[in-house]
């Protein structure tokens, strides 16, 4: 016997005894049963499993005890710690599946629920004739051009051949920019884009200018100062008012209806000669409620006609203003406005619900994009 197995001290450890196991035993199971939830029993474990823990360092203490009482002392503890760690694994089933089924409940979600969405919002109808009225053009294979709105005198009144005593020159119609010497106006329509677009390029041109115009009106039922226009322009070679005529037949019929025409009636227009009203044929009655016996029409008054635009043949002078030669060339040229347009189209009777903005007003047109 080695001599220090003389001073070996063969009381086994109090942390040994069947008491102190069974006790530390008892306060695992207390201790795992209360635990709540996967984190109270983490901490558990820790106190109860762990390296520091009761059981542990019991099991620390076999290595001390004579041989004889080795076997018994590790099977006491090894029972101990397997039962603990087997209540330990139950209760950790069970809060997971707690947990689990907590996480289904509050990620529930109920479809059936009703449900109120905010709008989503949509184009204003103004922007979404103006974009239709342009495809129109675009599939016959005209360019949408843009041009400033605040515009020099110039290509608003003089290139258009109004001269500086035409009366749409005059203060009542137009917002003139400060200074009143600057030479800048608000432009009153959209023809100043085709002076641009004939200085740009030579012929041939066939462009539409949807744009924004201003005009000393106050606002009403049926005025507004600002309102918009689609300006249309064509010059080529042996453009001819049949080619006007077709075009703007097939525009009509292209935004109203199968089967439309339009009417033109003599007027006059600086810029244009010949000079015409355009007339759209009444889309609704398309003339019935002229007819003897023919019910009233209240989009075209009964009238069979609705008042649309102008147009007419380019004037020479404005061709020869924007350096194109009269001789070689011809064009025609038309305008209308967006307002109106939208307004007999849709049966709108106040103008100033187009510009005041109220989503009541725009969402029955629906949420195009
Ligand atoms: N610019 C004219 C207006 O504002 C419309 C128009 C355009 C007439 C083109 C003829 C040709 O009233």
């Amino acid at each position: 016997m080695p001599a220090s197995s003389g001073s070996f001290d063969p009381v086994a450890p109090e942390s040994l005894s069947e008491e102190s196991v069974a006790a530390a035993v008892a306060a695992a199971l207390a201790a795992i049963t209360a635990a709540a939830d996967l984190p109270a029993l983490k901490q558990v474990r820790l106190d109860h499993a762990g390296d520091r823990s009761p059981l542990a360092l019991a099991n620390r203490e076999i290595g001390s005890l004579p041989p004889s009482a080795k076997a018994d002392a590790g099977k006491r503890i090894g029972k101990a710690r397997g039962q603990v760690r087997a209540a330990m694994e139950q209760r950790q089933l069970v809060l997971e599946q707690e947990r689990d089924e907590q996480v289904l409940r509050q990620e529930a979600v109920d479809v059936t629920m009703e449900y109120h969405p905010f709008g989503r919002g949509g184009r204003h109808p103004l922007t979404t004739i103006q974009e239709r009225m342009a495809d129109i053009f675009v599939a016959m294979g005209y360019d949408v051009v843009d041009g400033p709105e605040v515009e020099s005198e110039w290509h608003n009144f003089d290139a258009l051949n109004l001269g500086p005593d035409h009366p749409a020159r005059s203060m009542q119609d137009t917002f003139f920019v400060e200074s009143a010497d600057s030479g800048l106006v608000l432009r009153t329509h959209t023809s100043p884009v085709q002076i641009r677009t004939m200085l740009d390029r030579p012929p041939p041109i066939y462009m539409v200018a949807p744009g924004r115009v201003f005009r000393t009106d106050e606002l009403d039922a049926t005025h507004t100062p600002v309102f918009s226009q689609i300006e249309g322009l064509a010059v080529d070679r042996n453009i001819t008012m049949a080619d006007l005529k077709g075009t703007l037949d097939h525009f009509a019929e292209a935004l109203f209806g199968a089967g439309l025409v339009t009417r033109l009636r003599p007027s006059y227009f600086p810029f244009t000669e010949p000079s015409a009203e355009l007339d759209l044929q009444c889309f609704v009655c398309r003339g019935a409620s002229t007819q003897d016996g023919g019910a009233p029409c209240r989009t075209c008054s009964s009238e069979g006609w609705i008042e649309w635009g102008g147009c007419g043949m380019v004037n020479p002078r404005v061709l020869t203003a924007c350096g194109i030669d009269p001789q070689e060339y011809s064009g025609f040229a038309f305008g209308m406005g967006l307002e109106r347009t939208l307004m007999f189209r849709h049966g709108i009777t106040d103008m100033r619900d187009m510009v005041e903005g109220d989503v009541r007003f725009t969402r029955p047109f629906g949420l195009e994009v």
